[in-house]
This record gives structure tokens, sequence and C-alpha cells, in this order.
């Protein structure tokens, strides 16, 4: 297991008291939420429990915290926090804070997701693994005129040099692979340029 923290310091005043010991016992804590996660969408493929995790890596599956720092924004209606996109992880398991700012695309209306105290966001991302079967949600963040934003993703994804493709239990005449099996790494670099 690989664990990455991409937290920089300067987005913490000191004043905010947020401390990066509470990030790393936050990361530790969601694991065995993700890989229970994992196993039931491993099983509602009709799988192996351990499936999925496998396909990502096994063990060395990575869980990578990101932290997102949204700045009040003068102009709001202008900016978006992030593009619209999908992740490349196989599932995303995020908290924001209270102010709104996380959409998602659905029947080309874009609609607010709701913030719910204590609640985790699950993220279905690029599913190579189900190969499509559980389709990725399309997002984007907006940002707020007078308020701070943050949240805290954690990613699940395979490691870079880690071999991602359809599970082959999952293919048949019927259910032909739609993704390229292919390193991880690769994967990043053909979607970032828009590569077959
Ligand atoms: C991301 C993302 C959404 C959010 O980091 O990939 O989509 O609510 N973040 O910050
Ligand atoms: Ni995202």
């Amino acid at each position: 297991m690989l664990m990455h923290f991409n937290n920089k310091s300067s987005v913490y005043p000191n004043r905010s008291g947020y401390k990066p010991e509470v990030n790393e016992q936050y990361a530790q804590s969601l694991i065995p939420v993700a890989d229970n996660l994992l196993g039931l969408l491993s099983s509602g493929l009709g799988l192996e429990d351990g499936d999925i995790k496998q396909g990502l890596g096994g063990e060395d599956l990575v869980y990578m915290l990101k932290i997102n720092y949204y700045p009040p924004c003068p102009c709001p209606e202008l900016a978006l926090g992030v593009a619209p996109h999908t992740d490349m992880s196989s599932i995303t398991i995020l908290v924001p804070n209270e102010v709104q700012g996380l959409q998602v695309f659905k029947d080309d209306v874009w609609y607010d997701v709701a913030y719910i105290p204590n609640a985790l966001i699950i993220h279905i991302g690029d599913q190579v693994l189900s190969n499509g079967k559980y389709e990725s949600v399309f997002h984007r963040t907006t940002v707020n005129k007078d308020k701070t934003r943050m949240s805290w993703p954690m990613f699940l994804e395979p490691p870079a040099e880690f071999e991602v493709g359809p599970i082959p239990k999952l293919i048949s005449e019927d259910n032909p692979p739609k993704y390229k099996t292919k390193k991880f790494k690769d994967y990043v670099y053909c979607k970032l340029n828009k590569l077959p």
C-alpha cells in the first residue's frame, strides 16, 4: 500500500485549525471503507469480492488523498474551480466543507451536489476494469464570491506501472473490450493528451 499526501502547508493558515496529522488519520480510516466499496462494486458485476481490488494492483493499490483549496473569487460566474472532467481513479471518496461548489452533469443539466454534513460523496471514476459497465460521473466545481471552499477527495487508483484493462472474466463475444489494456501511467498520459 502506498499513500500519497499532497498537502501543501501553505494552504493551512495557522488560525484555520487544520492539522496535517488529522488528514493522515482521516486517510487511514478511509481505507477499510474504500476496500468495502471496491468489494461491493465487484460483487455488483457478479465477480468475487476481491477481483476489482486485484485488478487495481491488490495490496499495491494507491490511496491518494488530495486537498483542494478554492479561495473566494470576485467573479464566480466567470470562473470554475475545476473544469468538467471524470476522475481517472476507479472511485473517489470525497468530503467537502459546507461551501457549495460540486456539480454533476446528467441529462444535459449541471446539478448541485447537496452538502450533507458527515456524508461521503462517492464518484465512480473511469471504469476501465468494469469495461464501462459502471459509468463515470462527469463533474466540475464552481467557486464562491465570499467563502473559501475546500474538499478532500481520496482517489483509489492503480500504481503507475500496473497494467489496467477490462477484467478478463467480464469479456465475451457479446461484451468485447471497450478499453485497451495498458499501464496506468500510459492511460493517464493518453487521456490527458487525448490519445487513443
Ligand atoms: C477533483 C474534484 C471536486 C471537489 O479533485 O477531481 O473533482 O468537490 N474535486 O472539489
Ligand atoms: Ni474530480
